[in-house]
């Protein structure tokens, strides 16, 4: 039986490391660097409230969905579907989810570690004390002078990418466990000293307005990111959960164990919202500023308090180590397949992937300076371009690769695994795997599985459509 089967890779000794790494893989940059940064984008609390329905109707049975999957399949996501799928008299295709999202993320890595470096020079800024003081301008000029030179970040990008490779080739995290367990409560309670501050800027109701006035007009502007945010922060759509799935204990208890991820991933970043928002007006800098929101806020914050130096410099090392233990959960997809596949060693596999996303990454580390004007899917007056070098619109290679991944490839995997758990597995496996105490309560979770998550996702993809 599928059930018995044991991952080749290894197990983790518990549910609770299974938590603990599944969170790590949840919260990251994209709690506390991107979450804040979208809303200010795309303007406040509609966001929020599209991304929090989204987490809860949507993210959720999908996260759910992967890891029944993974633990089923006990192989990597790729094999994991094609076993399955054949068991269950279906279409061995069903994998080529497996296959794309395996893919979208290690194009999520390539950028990932490209802002996961910044914040590693920031530790070095930190530790320096160049932030005494600083002003809002000062910070501003501060970031600018990191992204505007291509040597400094092809440092950091290379050095983050390195340390996440030395995990992975390492072998499935037993060496993180134990610093994870000490770092996430730490990061936490620096977030929450951070809130403390901002309570002190005199800003805090305007940025909790910001962050939860509700503005029905601007629901349908950022309904898409809102989803691809969903999918990005909880980790789901790629195979990443689904991988971790695939070394949990049999008995373990799958529903209570996701709830538990896909909470603590949404306090982190709501707080982290509430933490920056009133520092952002205080400054009187624009929410809207894009990727540089934490990096031009958080060193006016810690540049400004007694200690805030020191502070400063742990935090940016915590915020290192939560997209480090996210980073290596992009990469761990890819090469328990190929190790599967080729039969050769787990170092070697790791080290040709992440040289490949490495050199990709390169493509995001120019695109903030001397490749700004290389510009991708460009909707001119002329027509569509794929490419074209200087175009007032289109999106800039970073750009680029996170709307291919966030907006389009995520969702359409996360559809795929979901309808795969949903109606190819069907009932009777998901309910044994599942094994919840209440049947009413899996009536409910399985209708949300087969019918809420699918719908939700097809109808956002038709409301961005017809927009
Ligand atoms: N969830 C991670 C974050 O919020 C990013 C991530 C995406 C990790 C996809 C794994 C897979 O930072």
């Amino acid at each position: 039986m599928a059930k018995d089967k044991v991952s080749i890779h290894g197990a983790w000794a518990s549910r609770w490391v299974f938590i603990l790494a599944a969170t790590g893989s949840a919260v990251g940059l994209g709690n506390i660097w991107k979450f804040p940064y979208m809303t200010g984008v795309y303007g406040g609390g509609a966001f929020v409230a599209m991304y929090l329905l989204c987490i809860a109707l949507v993210g959720l049975p999908i996260m759910l969905a992967e890891t029944l999957i993974g633990r089923r399949g006990r192989q990597s996501p790729v094999n994991a579907m094609k076993a399955l799928a054949v068991e269950a008299g279906a279409s061995r295709h069903w994998s080529l989810a497996a296959l794309i999202g395996m893919v979208a993320a290690l194009l999520i890595l390539s950028f990932y570690s490209v802002v996961a470096g910044w914040s590693l020079d920031y530790i070095v800024g930190m530790g320096r004390g160049a932030f005494g003081g600083i002003t809002a301008e000062g910070a501003g000029a501060a970031f600018g002078g990191l992204t505007d030179d291509p040597w400094r970040l092809t440092l950091w990008h290379t050095l983050f990418m390195v340390l996440t490779a030395v995990v992975i080739g390492r072998g499935v995290v037993a060496g993180l466990e134990r610093s994870l367990r000490i770092m996430m409560p730490l990061l936490f309670g620096l977030l929450v000293v951070l809130l403390g501050y901002s309570l002190t800027t005199g800003y805090f109701m305007q940025g909790f307005d910001f962050l939860f006035h509700f503005d029905p007009d601007k629901v349908r502007g950022g309904i898409l990111a809102a989803m691809g945010h969903a999918f990005f922060t909880l980790s789901v759509g790629v195979g990443s959960i689904m991988v971790y799935g695939a070394y949990m204990p049999k008995n373990a208890s799958i529903g209570g164990t996701v709830l538990a991820v896909g909470l603590l991933d949404t306090l982190v970043a709501l707080t982290a919202g509430l933490a920056l928002f009133p520092i952002v007006f205080a400054a009187g800098l624009e929410p809207g500023g894009g990727p540089g929101l934490m990096f031009v806020t958080l060193p006016i914050a810690f540049g400004n308090v007694a200690f805030g130096q020191a502070m400063g410099l742990v935090f940016f090392v915590l915020v290192a180590v939560a997209a480090w233990s996210s980073s290596i959960s992009m990469l761990e997809p890819a090469v328990a397949y190929f190790v599967e596949r080729t039969g050769r060693s787990r170092a070697q596999v790791t080290s040709v992937l992440a040289l490949l996303c490495w050199l990709v990454g390169m493509g995001t580390v120019l695109s903030f300076n001397v490749g700004a004007e290389a510009k991708f899917f460009v909707f001119g007056d002329d027509g569509f371009h794929l490419f074209q070098w200087g175009a007032e619109g289109g999106r800039n290679f970073f750009d680029s690769v996170d709307y291919l991944t966030s907006r389009i490839l995520l969702p359409l995997g996360g559809l795929a695994f979901v309808l795969f758990a949903g109606w190819v597995l069907g009932r009777e496996a998901v309910r044994d795997e599942l094994s919840m105490r209440y049947p009413r309560l899996f009536t409910l979770v399985f209708w949300l599985i087969r019918i809420v998550a699918p719908l939700g996702v097809l109808i956002v993809f038709v409301a961005e459509l017809t927009k």
